[in-house]
């Protein structure tokens, strides 16, 4: 009977990754990338309005674990090593620029944005002329990276404060329009859904940050296939084999045996749901976390067990039952 470590190597990733990780360990956070269809397409427009003349404000967006700082990490060592994909941009070849990043998971909510980014940049005195200020330290084309924006913001201790970092980002948007620099921030939601913001100033950050980027599940599944499950030589037959298995027990399942393959030892149903699933994930449980942990769990199971839907029960209970329209689910699957 062929087991599931018959057909299938489970990389050994670091599952997290931060900001700080394009610093600790470089060559591992480039070699490790994957250009999803997704990442290709993202970094090819970033890159563009990279090759512009005045800058411009770019979300970042995607779920726990699909990838943002990895992403962010990438692109950082991209433009400070100068990676060859550069050269791939002719507005780029010679364009050096100055790459400053910044985790706000490490600061303190309590602490302004204006006042992480400034140090950040290496600016202690106090701002009087913040288009002054920041016309001093964009001396050149500039790019700063911004990891974990949304929950810094949904983490501000009162409304003041955090309207006072929403102005502060409207002002870094504006003046990225007439000045070399780029932002590029992460956020899990979008701006306007991590705390009440008028619709005037709604509708001004969404102009000064023009470019939106989603990573969705079509990302996320490349990467359990490229990055993740690594298929051994030779398994595609098996996994042929349990695939029309399953299509007769589901004849009207719209699955093809490539997707089937790119997900298994997902069961197809397993996938659907964790796509709709977002709520329930959360820092260190994402999709990609779902799946180490419990191919781990199969490996030593028969090959056409596939992970089921309660698996993602089990995974998550804990988020299940702390958040209220879940947990009366909760006590009935008990
Ligand atoms: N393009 C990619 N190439 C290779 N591995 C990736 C890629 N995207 C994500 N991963 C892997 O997926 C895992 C989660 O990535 P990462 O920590 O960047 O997600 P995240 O979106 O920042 O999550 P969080 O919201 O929890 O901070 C890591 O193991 C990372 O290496
Ligand atoms: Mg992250």
């Amino acid at each position: 009977m062929e087991l599931l470590s018959d057909l299938i190597d489970i990389a050994d990733v670091k599952l997290v990754i931060e900001l700080d990780d394009a610093d600790k360990d470089p060559d591992g956070i480039t070699s490790s990338f994957v250009f999803t269809d997704e990442i290709r397409q993202s970094a090819d427009i970033i890159l563009k309005r990279m090759s512009g003349d005045n800058g411009c404000g770019i979300f970042l967006k995607g779920n726990y674990g699909s990838g943002k700082s990895h992403f962010l990490s990438y692109l950082y060592l991209l433009l400070k090593n100068r990676l060859p994909l550069l050269e791939d941009h002719p507005g780029l070849k010679d364009r050096d620029f100055k790459a400053v990043k910044v985790s706000l998971v490490k600061y303190p909510a309590s602490r302004s944005l204006e006042d992480i980014l400034l140090s950040a940049f290496g600016h202690a005195a106090k701002v009087i002329d913040r288009e002054k200020t920041f016309s001093e330290i964009v001396d050149r084309h500039t790019v700063l990276i911004i990891d974990e924006l949304s929950e810094f913001l949904r983490s501000k201790p009162s409304p003041s404060s955090f309207y006072e970092d929403i102005r502060f980002l409207q002002f870094l948007g504006e003046f990225s329009f007439h000045n070399p620099l780029w932002i590029i921030a992460s956020l899990q939601e979008w701006i306007e859904e991590t705390g009440h913001i008028s619709s005037s100033i709604f509708n001004r950050i969404k102009d000064r940050y023009p470019l939106r980027i989603n990573l969705t599940s079509s990302h996320i599944e490349d990467i359990i296939d490229r990055r993740i499950i690594i298929k051994k030589p030779g398994a595609g037959e098996s996994i042929k084999k349990i695939f029309f298995e399953l299509k007769k027990y589901y004849p009207y399942l719209p699955l093809k045996y490539d997707d089937f393959k790119k997900t298994y030892p997902l069961h197809p149903f397993t996938v659907r749901f964790l796509s709709g699933l977002t709520p329930v994930f959360s820092q260190h449980r994402g999709v990609i976390h779902f799946v180490f942990s419990e191919a781990h769990r199969m490996l030593d199971r028969p090959a056409d067990e596939l992970i089921t839907p309660d698996a993602i029960f089990d995974h998550f209970e804990e988020r299940i039952r702390e958040i209220p329209e879940y947990s009366p689910f909760a006590r009935v699957a008990i």
